[in-house]
């Protein structure tokens, strides 16, 4: 078995998983949404001091797997450095003490194998990665074969859902309550700008339509509930409509077998709808991880962990780092 921790934004979270039959075991995750809901977004050192009593809690239920363990592994980039470091300095202390090696996991593969947990993996596959730190298109076409086609230039997807509801002060994490408030708007009211609709590049910003927002919002003044829905359900319609057209640029130059979604803001019902009406007129089978494994989890982390101990990858106690970002994969 593998025991891995993820610890790289606001979530701390084990999980105990069989090497062999993918299974997993045991797992556990505690959210600091709460907590950080007043400040409308992730404080790193409120996060780091949350991490370090969640994740022994945690730990202590898994004591009984201990015996049966074959290596630690652990979440080391790209994420919050702070908290990262909680997470990293824990496996060591864990692989020094029970003398097993250390697996060091790139977060992003993690949320592509949350879509493979306790099942085989389907690649090559094209990945929309949405979450609060990325917005990425990802061609996976293997587990060490894993290139970043298109990313962000400025806020991520999810990010900018954060952001706008920061502004009307509806709470955090601002993407299911954005998307509930929406349910109630017109989505036709403002015209917001879709960003990049003119480029021919591939490659997503979300700081204009943030701001547009943000100057309606300013406009309004005092604001009504159904001012607040109709700005979330034209918001959320422009943010989609921005990645729906940019995926079907893609499409365009290659229509790939399969298409996934997933992270954080991968349980988007309007993204995901829409997305499911491209892949279904292009052919293209959509795979969706299930709902409790979109956001992070350290099950994901473990998933890929189980790739890693089979090819062999471990990181030497003394060499493992921490990297806040990631520009392409190793
Ligand atoms: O993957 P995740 O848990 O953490 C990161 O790796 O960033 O993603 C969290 C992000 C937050 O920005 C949150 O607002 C967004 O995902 N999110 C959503 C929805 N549910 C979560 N964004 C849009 N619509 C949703 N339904
Ligand atoms: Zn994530």
């Amino acid at each position: 078995m593998i025991l891995s921790i993820e610890s790289s934004c606001d979530d701390s979270s084990i999980a105990i998983t069989n090497i062999k039959t993918k299974e997993l075991i045991y797992h556990k995750k505690i959210s600091q949404e709460l907590q950080h809901s007043s400040y409308g977004g992730v404080v790193p050192e409120l996060a780091a001091r949350l991490h370090i009593e969640a994740l022994p809690k945690i730990l202590e239920e898994t004591k009984e797997f201990f015996p049966k363990l074959k290596a630690i592994a652990v979440t080391n980039a790209p994420g919050l450095s702070v908290t990262l470091m909680e997470g990293v300095t824990m496996a060591k202390a864990l692989a020094i003490s029970l003398d097993l090696p250390l697996i060091a996991v790139n977060h992003l593969k993690g949320h592509i194998y949350s879509l493979f947990i306790e099942k085989d993996e389907i690649l090559p596959s094209t990945i929309l990665l949405v979450s609060g730190g990325h917005t990425q298109i990802i061609e996976a076409n293997s587990y060490t074969n894993m290139k970043i086609i298109a990313t962000t230039l400025d806020d991520s997807f999810g990010e900018s859902f954060d952001k706008v509801s920061k502004m009307m002060k509806l709470g955090y994490p601002g993407g299911p309550i954005i998307q509930e408030y929406a349910l109630q708007g017109d989505e036709n009211r403002f015209d917001f700008p879709i960003p990049l609709r003119q480029s021919p590049k591939i490659e997503f910003s979300y700081s204009g339509l943030k701001n547009a927002v943000r100057l309606e919002i300013e406009k309004i003044g005092e604001l009504s509930h159904q001012d607040k829905a109709d700005i979330c359900a034209s918001f959320q319609k422009t943010a989609v409509s921005h990645i729906l057209q940019k995926v079907k640029k893609y499409f365009k130059s290659y229509v790939p077998k399969n298409f996934a979604i997933v992270g954080g803001a991968s349980a988007n019902i309007y993204l995901r709808t829409q997305i499911e009406e491209l892949c279904n007129k292009n052919n293209t089978k959509l795979h969706l991880s299930q709902l409790k494994y979109c956001s992070d989890n350290a099950a994901m982390i473990g998933r890929v962990a189980i790739e890693q101990y089979k090819n062999n990858e471990f990181t030497k106690i003394e060499d493992i780092d921490i990297q806040t970002r990631i520009k392409a994969f190793k």
